[in-house]
């Protein structure tokens, strides 16, 4: 599907938050500046994680929690871990991720595409996102959540 503006991306994220259940590892694809961060923000708002509580980028922090009536959320960013000496699913193990997915939490994981098994297996979403102009993304959507946006095609209408 086309998101034509940030604020459509801000929609399917508060659209993607109402199809998830606890223990979904949600995949955020895409390349640098896609806007992954972007719509796990979008995501975790419509979690109930409230407007004015920043969401801030696990670039450096590698993992943020939040916690809301309706979820704990664990948001992750594992790009800098690709390199790392012990191997990613290690740096995973050392996380917890796993045990927060287990736990019940609702994952959300950029840059996670080559660790699923780490992640505790197959994802419920995977979301990818291409840019296709200054503010505009094609944003595709897989897995078994996608069922509630049509399989999320491109061309699929937000
Ligand atoms: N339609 C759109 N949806 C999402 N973000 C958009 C859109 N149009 C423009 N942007 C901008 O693109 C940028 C996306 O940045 P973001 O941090 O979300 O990328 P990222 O995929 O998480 O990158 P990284 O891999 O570096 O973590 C933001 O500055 C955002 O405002
Ligand atoms: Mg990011």
């Amino acid at each position: 599907m086309l998101l034509a503006t940030p604020e459509d991306t801000t929609r399917l994220g508060e659209r993607i938050a109402a199809a998830l259940t606890p223990g979904d590892l949600v995949l955020l694809s895409g390349g640098l500046g896609a806007g992954k961060t972007y719509l796990a923000r979008a995501i975790a708002h419509g979690l109930g994680v409230p407007e004015d509580e920043a969401i801030v980028s696990p670039t450096f922090t590698l993992m943020q929690e939040y916690t809301t009536h309706r979820a704990s959320i664990v948001h992750a960013d594992l790009y800098r871990l690709r390199e790392s000496a012990a191997g990613l699913d290690v740096e995973i193990a050392r996380l917890g991720l796993r045990e927060r997915r287990a736990e019940g939490a609702i994952v959300l994981v950029e840059w996670g595409e080559d660790a699923i098994s780490a992640l505790g297996g197959a994802p419920d979403l995977v979301v990818s996102l291409v840019p296709a102009g200054a503010t505009s993304r094609v944003a595709t959507l897989k897995g078994p959540r996608a069922a509630a946006f049509g399989g999320g095609e491109p061309g699929t209408s937000l």
